[in-house]
């Protein structure tokens, strides 16, 4: 008899995006046509910028042509854009070889992918409030997770010395997979160099992998902060960067991101570089052409221009929605250095209350801090993707439950 994969049934009922959109759906099957003013996913409204959609045109204008034509591309991604990203991570100080870029279809996919990579019997540790896709994965694979609670108390900022109490405190050993986040979904707080460099040192003298998931680096504003864990002395025995063009440049639905894999990562005589080509050319066919044709357009100076302009204008609704968490008197971080404000619930209430009191009372729609782990119950996420109109009307509605 056929066994599934029983990992399925420790899921929780429903990913939380998807929870959310559910509860939205039922609302408005109730009130038909009301207006919403949505922060909640962290979903672009933006359209792609002008030089992305030159290359885009050009390179479908290229597949209509015999000599132009592209079929499959290269499975590791197409040598053009991985050369565009090195120049994006040389023209930072930080050198690597084209071979260690890796195109993916985005940050999500390819962190559940990578589970591919590492044994079964490999723990997880997770810092939290999280990604839920990081526990989510985890659990379909099976893993150990060590769950690592953050709060207040550490700003959202879990270090390898909290990590090391708990396990000391469980009788745990120190995890082999280790994940951070930075600038950080949901909590928007930045780890410094001093902090990355505490992670780089825990992970190569345990022999751990650090999964450093960079998808907002681009809203990094503070010139002392890392955008990128290859800043660090160490990290290259030591991590994997995964990145993604969705926020940074608009690229939620057309799907485009990479990876960073040095060739000097290695682990049990293996080498990781050397298993991702293997696993890519086995399992993908590549992204396609014409969509890393406009990815690579992201990279080149008027793209660059192009979407910090764009990145400006999210901050700016990010710096109203911190203002007004201010105002209400309410405890509040991130913004600054990310597209996410995280804000304590007012008068003492539980994340999905507030929630449910948001959407019923001024149709402002966020994510409930609970949603990312047990550390985030009391909390609040608001995205600051939306217009700066709809950001304005929330602010103002949010202002109203003074
Ligand atoms: C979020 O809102 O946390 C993100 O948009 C989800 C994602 O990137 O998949």
């Amino acid at each position: 008899m056929l066994i599934p994969n029983r990992n399925y049934s420790d899921l929780k009922d429903s990913y939380l995006f998807y929870n959310i959109s559910k509860r939205i759906e039922a609302y408005l099957l109730k009130n038909p046509g009301k207006k919403l003013y949505r922060m909640g996913i962290g979903d672009v409204t933006l359209p792609l910028c002008e030089a992305v959609i030159k290359e885009l045109h050009a390179a479908v204008e290229d597949q209509a042509e015999k000599k132009t034509f592209h079929g499959y591309m290269p499975e590791c991604g197409a040598p053009f854009l991985r050369g565009a990203v090195a120049g994006y991570y040389r023209n930072r100080g930080i050198e690597l070889s084209e071979d260690e870029v890796f195109v993916s279809s985005g940050a999500s996919d390819e962190l559940g992918d990578l589970q591919d990579l590492f044994d079964k019997s490999c723990s997880a540790m997770i810092p939290e409030p999280a990604y839920p896709a990081y526990v989510d994965a985890n659990i379909m694979a099976g893993r150990r997770i060590i769950h690592l609670e953050s709060g207040r108390f550490d700003n959202f900022l879990p270090s390898p010395t909290e990590l090391l109490h708990k396990l000391k405190r469980e009788g745990l050993p120190v995890p082999d997979l280790i994940y951070i986040c930075s600038p950080n979904n949901p909590t928007g707080a930045v780890y410094d160099r001093a902090g990355l460099k505490e992670w780089v040192e825990l992970a190569n003298k345990y022999g751990s992998v650090i999964l450093f998931d960079a998808a907002y680096e681009a809203f990094i504003e503070d010139d002392e902060l890392p955008h990128s864990i290859f800043e660090i002395e160490g990290a290259r025995t030591c991590a994997i960067e995964i990145c993604s063009l969705s926020k940074t440049a608009g690229f939620t639905g057309t799907r485009l991101g990479y990876t960073i894999i040095p060739k000097t990562l290695e682990r049990g005589g293996m080498n990781i570089n050397d298993m991702w080509v293997r696993n890519r050319t086995t399992k993908t066919n590549g992204v396609s052409y014409i969509i890393q044709r406009g990815g690579a357009a992201v990279f080149t100076p008027e793209g660059q221009r192009q979407i910090k302009k764009n990145i400006s204008l999210y901050k700016e609704n990010a710096r109203l929605l911190s203002e007004t968490a201010e105002k209400l008197g309410l405890w509040h971080c991130g913004g600054k250095n990310a597209p996410y404000v995280w804000m304590e619930c007012p008068n003492g209430m539980k994340s999905w209350d507030f929630f449910d009191l948001l959407l019923n009372e001024v149709q402002v729609i966020g994510t409930p801090g609970a949603g990312f782990g047990a550390c985030g119950e009391g909390y609040f996420r608001f995205s600051a993707f939306a217009s700066p109109e709809d950001t304005k009307e929330a602010a103002e509605r949010l202002l109203k439950l003074r």
